[in-house]
């Protein structure tokens, strides 16, 4: 039986995380996962679920309500496998009529195999994105704070504006990093993520976030993003920010670490090599502009 698309609507969300969960096609957790089906996609046109009668063979979105440096949406797949061809035709559709200029898909292992169809699209290599893992090691030696008037403290509602102006400054220029709106951010803190902030006087200097182990594999912990405020590069804050990430993580449980680097960022990558990361996968992420 052909392949049919399912629209997305609001009591679809519960059964979809249920699928990713059983048949993940991507490492993200569940919280990832739903602001993906949610606050980071501008419409349900989106989520582009594929049915076989009632059942889900392939569920993907094309995220576009996030900022990045090409300005363009990503399609990330979250559950089963499908030809390319269905999923590209909807998420190319909905970009078009969309705020992004173009669309990014990443070819991982779920999706090596659309390569042939992408480049038949136009579709061009954009960067290279790692995978990167420890492995089990306990979490580095805290470094000492650069000054008396450095302490960290934890993202609250009333810090939220200056933290998502810091981190638009911070991962603005780097290739593959995406971030949500101020709302997102705002809601995020509001559910209770935690969120670390480290503060020079009264100033955001650099923030850390970590992802809880997942129950699939409870030793590993995934840092979701570290960065520094321009205005503090080359003051040594890498180190500081990766071994507070660390520490989290290790107190949650886990003994390796993961986490994703785009292949041009060298500050990044160097300070994770020096810390015991090695790559673990490649994945290419292909690009086409979206007229
Ligand atoms: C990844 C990151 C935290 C690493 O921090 P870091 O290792 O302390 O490196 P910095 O970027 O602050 O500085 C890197 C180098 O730039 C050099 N540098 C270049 N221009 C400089 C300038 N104008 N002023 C000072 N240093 C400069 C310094 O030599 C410094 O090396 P050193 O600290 O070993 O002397 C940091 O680069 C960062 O926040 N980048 C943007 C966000 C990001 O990419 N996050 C990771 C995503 S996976």
């Amino acid at each position: 039986m052909p392949l049919t698309r399912r629209p997305f609507t609001a009591d679809r969300l519960e059964p979809l995380l249920d699928v990713c969960a059983r048949r993940p096609a991507s490492p993200f957790s569940p919280d990832l996962r739903r602001r993906l089906l949610t606050r980071l996609v501008s419409g349900p046109d989106g989520v582009i679920e594929l049915v076989d009668g009632d059942e889900t063979v392939a569920l993907a979105v094309a995220v576009d309500a996030v900022d990045s440096v090409a300005d363009c949406a990503v399609l990330d797949m979250l559950a089963g496998r499908a030809d390319a061809a269905p999923i590209l035709d909807a998420a190319e559709r909905f970009v078009a009529r969309g705020p992004r200029r173009g669309l990014e898909v990443p070819l991982s292992s779920h999706t090596a195999h659309w390569r042939p169809v992408l480049d038949a699209r136009g579709y061009r290599l954009a960067y290279t994105s790692y995978e990167m893992e420890t492995p089990p090691q306990p979490a580095p030696p805290m470094p000492p704070l650069p000054g008396p008037t450095w302490r960290w403290i934890t993202a609250e509602a009333r810090h939220v504006e200056a933290y998502h102006r810091v981190v638009a400054r911070a991962m603005g220029p780097v290739p593959g990093s995406f971030r949500g709106s101020l709302d997102d951010l705002r809601r995020r803190i509001a559910e209770g993520a935690s969120e670390d902030l480290l503060l020079c006087g009264e100033t955001i200097a650099g923030f850390a976030n970590v992802g809880a182990p997942l129950p699939v594999a409870p030793d590993l912990g995934h840092v979701h993003q570290i960065g520094r405020d321009p205005d503090f590069r080359g003051r040594g804050l890498g180190p500081i920010l990766l071994a507070r990430a660390l520490h989290r993580l290790a107190a949650l449980g886990a003994t390796r670490f993961a986490l994703d680097v785009t292949a041009s960022n060298t500050a990044a990558l160097e300070l994770y090599v020096r810390h015991g990361f090695a790559v673990v996968e490649q994945v290419p992420v292909y690009r086409r502009l979206l007229g």
